[in-house]
């Protein structure tokens, strides 16, 4: 298809930042957990995908899904071409029992945003694309980032296509029967070169905003983190039949490993270290377990300190397991260092946004795997709740069209110099 002109004079869609999360909101709740559940590739994201294409397509966007399943809606220049493109975007999977906002915000965002500038006949002088990347939480398959990772080369592309999620499907085959071809799944070098700027919009994840009486502000930097799993293999045997005497219970050991992670990062300033997610295995109430699989999420500003955290960690785990008869054994998932945003956009936000704070984050983006290697930006919009990665996640109506607003200022200073 054809590069379409901004000219072109189809009246601006009337949708709003929190009309568009209406519509969001009816896909992938989970009356189990409560929130939303759309793990990346599921009918639930799938479906969100398909509404993104539509609400694109109604903006005369042209849309193309990646061979790594990101999707870009193109609002080309009049010259046409993607180079140096302003792309601004966020994700559609969530964690499990996720709130509405973390991703969607961002993505329901940048449509309004670029609806403010259609209304206003904006001619850009550079191409604009709003991208949805999958798997930004990596709840299905373990790797947070895991489309920015693969498009950038940052995870080897072999080792991302054999991950499995928890049905033991890779991602090579759950994304084959999603209708991508896995064997080119990879880098992609030429979409990232066409990447000029990236900006991400995010609901915030903490209270600072709340606290400076702010509705948006401006990201500094993401703390680095990382996701390890502990394996701690005991004995399997008969819950009525074993002697409490008798036992390599690793569920004991898990529970005194649990205790002493958070000892641990206590014992550590401005660290922070969760277990979020155990498994015993098999997993029945009348069954010793023969093994518990147990997460650990540890994160500090300081990427040398996580690493002396997490030996430590594994130090203690090894003497807790091995006092009831297990043994652990530690794999790492994902880690992303520290990063920080590229300094004179951010500062150049501040100018167009002169009463946005200029805050670092503990929670991890894309926007944070594409720092890495284009000049990359963050805004963020105020949590009434301060709570995220639970129903309790908030934004209200104004805030969310002050962020749409932000965003469009932003966008529009980036489209024409
Ligand atoms: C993702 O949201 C993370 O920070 O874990
Ligand atoms: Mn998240
Ligand atoms: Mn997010
Ligand atoms: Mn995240």
């Amino acid at each position: 298809s054809g590069p379409t002109h901004p000219s072109a004079s189809t009246p601006a869609p009337a949708d709003t930042v929190a009309g568009l999360l209406a519509e969001i909101s009816r896909v992938g709740a989970d009356t189990h957990r409560g929130g939303y559940s759309r793990p990346v590739f599921s009918t639930a994201e799938l479906d969100l995908r398909a509404w993104f294409l539509a609400h694109a397509a109604k903006r005369g966007l042209d849309v193309e899904t990646d061979r790594n399943g990101v999707i870009w809606a193109w609002w080309h220049t009049p010259v046409g071409g993607t180079a140096n493109a302003v792309v601004t975007g966020s994700h559609l999977d969530s964690v499990p029992g996720g709130g509405a906002f973390d991703g969607p915000l961002g993505v329901a965002s940048a449509l309004v945003a670029l609806d403010f500038l259609q209304a206003e006949g904006l001619r850009p002088e550079r191409p604009l694309a709003i991208a949805v990347f999958p798997e930004e939480e990596g709840s299905r398959f373990g790797v947070a980032c895991l489309g920015t990772r693969v498009l950038t080369g940052a995870i080897d592309v072999n080792l991302a296509r054999g991950l499995r999620d928890q049905n033991g499907d890779t991602f090579a085959e759950v994304a084959a029967r999603s209708g991508f071809d896995p064997t080119l799944l990879g880098p992609d070098p030429e979409a990232l070169a066409r990447i000029g700027t990236f900006i991400e919009l995010h609901v915030e994840q903490g209270r600072e905003l709340i606290d400076r009486h702010q509705a948006v502000g401006i990201g500094s930097s993401i703390l680095g983190h990382g996701r390890w799993r502990l394996s701690v293999t005991g004995q399997g045997n008969h819950a009525g039949t074993t002697l409490m005497t008798d036992r390599h219970d690793p569920m004991i050991a898990a529970a005194g490993i649990v205790m002493a992670i958070r000892d641990t990062a206590r014992a550590q300033p401005g660290a922070r270290a969760t277990v979020g997610r155990l498994e015993p295995v098999p997993g029945g109430t009348n069954v010793i377990a023969s093994r518990v699989d147990l997460w650990l999420d540890a994160r500090h500003p300081d990427d040398a300190v996580t690493a002396s955290v997490v030996a430590t960690i594994l130090a203690e785990a090894r003497l807790i397991a091995a006092a009831e008869g297990c043994t652990v054994q530690l794999t790492e998932e994902s880690v992303s260092r520290t990063v920080s945003f590229d300094t004179g956009l951010r500062d150049h936000l501040s100018l167009l946004l002169p009463d946005a704070p200029v805050q670092h984050t503990g929670a991890g983006h894309d926007a944070g795997i594409l720092t890495q290697y284009v000049p990359t930006a963050m805004l963020f919009v105020r949590n009434p709740t301060g709570v995220s990665h639970s129903p309790e996640e908030y934004v209200e109506d104004d805030d969310a069209e002050a962020g749409a607003l932000a965003l469009a200022r932003v966008l529009a200073d980036l489209l024409v110099p």
